[in-house]
Order: structure tokens, then C-alpha cells, then sequence
């Protein structure tokens, strides 16, 4: 297991509630990087990262792909789950054994038993990429919860409330954390400030996020 930090080893096994329903399991990933990071690799080699444009027009500063029966996708016409990627007209790569196996045992850690997710967002963050505050709700439905995998860069992640104007925790998310909102939780708005500090060991100058739904 690779840590970066020298307090990595005191957070693991901490698990910080942040709401009724939402937690942060610190440390939760890193037994599963070694694994992550070659299925990585193998995923982005049929489907590149790429910044997709918003339905207002605007270029998303964090780059994405997608694996998964069901990947989320966005252009002018607004967003939505494809079950190919619209840059090469192929199915999403299949999701890696380990990424269901970790998304499964994170959500069961948090009390939700039975999670099959079948799509996995994977973005990826520059220094300065940011994610406004949104709410997921492109989902059939939302009695799954959404399981966040943090690797590489510090990000503070913001956890609203259930209207956009409601105040946000800041909750730093380091390198191996896993973030898991369900139940009454699960339409909180939510987002990532723009990414900053220094370069991860590992990882280097990002930060790679997984995010876990059930979609279809
Ligand atoms: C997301 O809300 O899609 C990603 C959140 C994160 O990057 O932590
Ligand atoms: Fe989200």
C-alpha cells in the first residue's frame, strides 16, 4: 500500500459522518490502488478523457470517460446516461472487477447493503478544475446511494443541502477516501472547488475521481 502523507495511516478506518446518511470512509481506497491504477490505464486507452461542452455552451474544466453499461455524458443538447461513448461510437469500457468490488464494499461499509452500480464516472482534475455545486439527478432512481472514490490531489468537496443556496461543509478528500451519500442525503447538491496545492506523490500534479451509480 502506498501512502502519501504521514497522517494517511492515522485517518484510515476513520469514518467522518457529513450528514444523516453520508459519510467519508478515510483511507477506504488505498488496499485497492495497486489494482486501480493498471484497470485505469486500460480504460482510458479505449475511452480517452475528454471535456465535454454543457447544454449552456460551456467547456467542463474537469476531463472525463466513463465505464460501466451506462456512462453520464453531456453536450448542447444537455446531459444524459449513453450506453456508448459518443467520441468513438463503441460501449463504455466494461467496468473492472476491482472498481465494482471496491464501489460494493465502500456503500456496504456505509450501511448500504447490495450496491451494483453500473456506471462509473471517472474524472479527471487539473490544478484549477473545479465542479460547480449540482445535484445527481439523472438516475432512474435514487434509492442507490452514490459512491465517490478520491485518488491523487487534496480536493475540498462541498456538501450542500437540498437547495442550491443552502450553506456547504468544505470536507477536504485526500488520496484514498471514499465519499458515500444515500437515503435522504442522496439530492444534496454538491460540488469540488477548483483543485490546488501541492503535486501528489503518486498521482502527480491531479486528482482522479470514480463516482459510483446505479443509472439505469
Ligand atoms: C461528482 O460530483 O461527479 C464528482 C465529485 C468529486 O469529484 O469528488
Ligand atoms: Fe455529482
Amino acid at each position: 500500500m502506498y501512502t502519501a502523507d504521514l497522517f494517511a495511516q492515522e485517518r484510515l478506518g476513520q469514518r467522518d459522518a457529513i450528514g444523516p446518511c453520508a459519510w467519508v470512509l478515510r483511507g477506504f481506497a488505498l488496499p485497492y490502488v495497486d489494482e486501480l491504477l493498471p484497470a485505469l490505464g486500460r480504460l482510458e486507452a479505449a475511452s480517452p478523457f475528454r471535456h465535454m461542452v454543457t447544454p449552456g455552451g460551456f467547456t467542463m474544466s474537469v476531463a472525463l470517460t466513463n465505464c460501466g453499461a451506462l456512462g453520464w455524458a453531456s453536450d448542447r443538447r444537455g446531459y444524459r446516461y449513453t450506453s456508448t461513448d459518443p467520441d468513438n461510437g463503441q460501449r463504455w469500457p466494461a467496468m473492472p472487477g476491482v472498481f465494482a468490488r471496491l464501489a460494493a464494499e465502500a456503500a456496504a461499509a456505509a450501511g448500504f447493503m447490495g450496491f451494483e452500480p453500473d456506471a462509473c464516472l471517472v474524472n479527471r482534475y487539473a490544478p484549477g478544475s473545479r465542479l460547480s455545486l449540482h445535484q445527481d439527478k439523472d438516475e432512474r432512481d435514487y434509492d442507490a446511494p452514490i459512491v465517490s472514490v478520491s485518488l491523487g490531489m487534496t480536493a475540498t468537496f462541498l456538501f450542500g443541502g437540498h437547495a442550491r443556496s443552502d450553506k456547504t461543509a468544505k470536507i477536504p478528500l485526500y488520496h484514498g477516501d471514499v465519499a458515500v451519500w444515500g437515503g435522504e442525503d442522496r439530492l444534496r447538491y454538491h460540488g469540488v472547488l477548483p483543485l490546488k496545492g501541492p503535486s501528489h506523490p503518486l498521482m502527480g500534479e491531479q486528482r482522479v475521481n470514480f463516482t459510483f451509480r446505479k443509472a439505469g
